[in-house]
This record gives C-alpha cells, structure tokens and sequence, in this order.
C-alpha cells in the first residue's frame, strides 16, 4: 500500500483539482449586473421575483428573503407566537442557530438526543420532553436528511404544538414525496456559501399560513417603524430587526435557482457513486451515512464515523477518540481530500446552556416557570456525543462542477486512510 500522505506520501488528490462551489457563470453575472441597476436596493424586483420562483419550486405559499437562515429561524419561532416563559423542543446535536433563535425570543430550548442512525433527533425521545410549557418542536433537517416525521406530527397534534423546520441544510431533501419546508407550520433555509443552493450568504423564512406569516415578519424592517399617519416621519421608536437581504443578493440567489437543478443532480450522482464505492468496499472501522427508504437525502453533508469498537478503540476515553479521529480527518485531508469535524460539542455542552444564562441575570431561563422541568444533564444525551467524537463530514467536494471522477477518488482517499488506521498516530499527526 502505497505511503499515506501526511507522512510524506503522494496525494491521491492533486492542489488545483478540486472546483470551487458554487460554480459562478454568465447567468449569474448579467442577472446581478442587472441588480446593480434597480432603482430600489431592497425588497425590489429580485428579491420578489426570487421569493415567488423558491414559493414555485418548493411548494410554499409566502416566503421572506432574509439575510441569513439564522434570522429565517428567529422570525419562525416570532411567527408561531413563541415568546417569554415558553418552551421550544429541539435536536441536542445541530447548528447553534437551531437554539439561538429560540433564546432570541425569550423562550427556552429543551433538548433530546438524537437516534444513532440518522443523527437527527429521536422522536420515541420527544414526548417525555414534553411540559405544559412546549409550544413547539423544532426539527432540523440535519445534513439534507429529514426528520421522521409522522411520530412527530403524532405528538404535535396530540399535545397541540406548532412544528417549526430547520431547513437550513435540506434544500430539495424529501420525507415520503414531500419537502423539507413543508412538512410543519414554518421554515427557514439558510443561503450561505456551504448550503446545496447559495448566495454567499442569505436566508428564506417560508410558510403556508398567513398569520405565521405576518406575525414573523413583524419581527424585521424594525417591526413597529412605520410612518406616522398622512405624512412620511417614522415615529423615534423602533423594535425588532433589520433581517431583510438587498437586490444583488437576491439577483445572485436567483441564478443560482435557476441552476440548482443541475447542481442537485451532478451532488446526487457524485454522493451515490462514493456510497456504493464504499459500501462495497466494506472497511472496517468505517461507518457509512443511513438514508431510511421514505427519505431522499440532498447530501448537503456526507458522513463519515468511525466504529472504534470495530478497531480495538473502543475502550479510549471520550478525548481521546475525538483526536484520533481528529487524526484520521487530517491524514484525508493530507490525501487531497476536504473534510471538517463539524461540530465539537453538543449544543447542552456549551457554556450558554451550561451557566443557563444568556443575557444576563439567568435570563431567559429567569422567567417564572420558563425552566420547569428543563434539564441539561449530559447523561441524556449519550448518542449526540458518541456521534460528536466519532464524525467526519464531507461538504464542498461532492458539490458540482466536481464529478463523479471526483467522488471516486474521494473514496479511494477513505479506503487508503482507513484501510491504514494502525498507521494513525494522533501524536505524530496533530503534534
Ligand atoms: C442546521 C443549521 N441551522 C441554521 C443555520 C444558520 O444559517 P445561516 O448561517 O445562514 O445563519 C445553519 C448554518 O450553517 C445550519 O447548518
């Protein structure tokens, strides 16, 4: 076997060979040309034209352009009345924004761990997080796979709460034909540069319900600025936030729409080729990514894990299987191949959830009542941290213009690297 490439070997990938997402063309270039030359710099041409071709292609009624997922996030929890004293039920594994929007609004997260498969939350986990606090669960679509959903909208029709999505990373990913961003009372994408459909950076809240829908908005353009009667002043007071996007954003957006279907379809042929390359190769210490048979992953987020018991690890300490897969990502990396630990600790893990205290004086978890039965024990949640030592994700290399030339030699990264783990010094490598 050829030498692996953090210690000096050759790198199966070469410098130069890995094309940059997203691919930027002449379509992308005449519409924000185009942009630059509208009269009105804001919630203008492109941004309608975009807010009602995403509305086409995804199924929603109303959606708002924003600047980006995590406001479209803030202006869910607004939109279905969320506020002091009130609980939201989220995944303890996920973005922070998932939780911060939550605290935004004054109410507080409550968290479940997630399943060991999908790595999304657990939904036979949810109802005994339940009080008469909840208003809500908020499913994050995590990686482009969706949540299971029909236990969830069992509860939530049971116990009356509003679902908000997280569809930040689930562009075009779908639960039993339908998709993500209409599958509960409200969504939010994110548009930044990792996401499967971007624009740099940006944002879409998006719903079917008009109240939620006003009610969201409410929360931006400085919600109650508006002109005092029969003349033009704005009032000096001034709530909320300013979350709107401008034209050349919404024009780049846009574009890239427009393109998106391409894009999806090369990012689903590349994650598909890797996927059967690797389950055929059968490597041990390997774990591969589960797409349950009612769900179309958008492979936003290939990942990897990696099976200490299956290599004699399994007895290490929580620290030390985090840096010898932190050692496996970096000799991948060293082989040409992108890859990242995405997140390093679970959401109840920081010191926000630890110290319960946000903006100071224990708030919001200081309102009376709003902490009623919440706890952020770390022993509740032993699959999302399993999970948080033991990932490797893979992004921006599976994305279009990369082909499935690409994905093959991404796999033969994995099978190198992984075939040679007892070559893996965590020492050696990460100094
Ligand atoms: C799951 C999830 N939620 C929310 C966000 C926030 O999106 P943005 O970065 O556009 O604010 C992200 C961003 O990566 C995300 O991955």
């Amino acid at each position: 076997m050829e030498e692996l490439a953090i210690y000096g070997g050759t790198p199966i990938i070469q410098p130069g060979e890995v094309k940059n997402w997203p691919p930027v063309d002449k379509t992308d270039e005449e519409l924000i040309i185009k942009a630059l030359h509208v009269p009105q710099q804001s919630c203008s041409v492109y941004t309608k034209q975009l807010e009602e071709e995403f509305c086409e292609f995804n199924g929603n009624k109303f959606a708002y352009f924003t600047n980006c997922g995590g406001s479209a996030l803030q202006m869910c929890i607004a939109g279905c009345g969320i506020g002091a004293g009130d609980q939201v039920i989220v995944t303890a594994y996920t973005w922070p924004s998932s939780a911060s929007c939550i605290i935004h609004n004054m109410a507080v997260p409550v968290f479940v761990d997630i399943d060991p498969e999908t790595f999304l939350i657990d939904p036979n986990k949810i109802e005994a997080a339940i009080t008469p606090r909840t208003k809500a669960i908020l499913v994050v679509h995590l990686h482009g796979l969706c949540c299971d959903m029909d236990p969830i909208w069992a509860l939530a029709k049971k116990y009356n709460l509003k679902i908000i999505e997280d569809a930040c990373q689930a562009h075009n990913a779908f639960y039993n034909g339908r998709k993500a961003g209409t599958l509960g009372d409200c969504a939010a994408f994110s548009f930044n540069q990792n996401k499967c459909l971007t624009a740099g950076e940006g944002g879409l809240f998006v719903t079917n319900d008009e109240e939620i829908f006003m009610r969201g908005r409410t929360l931006t353009d400085f919600s109650d600025m508006q002109p005092t009667k029969d003349t033009d002043e704005f009032p000096a007071y001034a709530f909320g936030h300013k979350f709107c996007n401008n034209e050349i954003t919404a024009a780049y957006a846009l574009a890239q729409l427009h393109k998106f279907p391409g894009y999806y379809k090369q990012l689903i042929a590349n994650a598909t080729t890797l996927d059967a390359t690797l389950k055929k190769a059968n490597i041990k210490g390997l774990k591969l990514p589960y797409e349950p048979a009612n769900c179309k992953h958008n492979w936003y987020n290939y990942n990897l894990r990696v099976d200490f018991d299956a290599i004699g690890k399994g007895g290490l300490s929580n620290d030390e299987k985090s840096r010898f897969r932190h050692a496996i990502c970096a000799a991948l990396r060293a082989e040409g191949m992108g890859c990242v630990v995405w997140q390093h600790c679970i959401l109840p893990e920081m010191t926000i959830f630890r110290s319960k205290n946000a903006y100071g004086k224990g708030y919001p978890w200081a309102v009376p009542g709003a902490d009623d039965g919440v706890s952020y024990d770390l022993a509740n949640f032993p699959e999302a941290i399993k999970y948080c030592y033991s990932h490797i994700a893979i992004v921006q290399i599976l994305r279009a213009p990369n082909d499935t030339a690409m994905a093959a030699k991404v796999a033969q990264c994995i099978e190198k690297v992984f075939t040679n783990l007892d070559k893996i010094d965590a020492d050696k490598i990460l100094k």
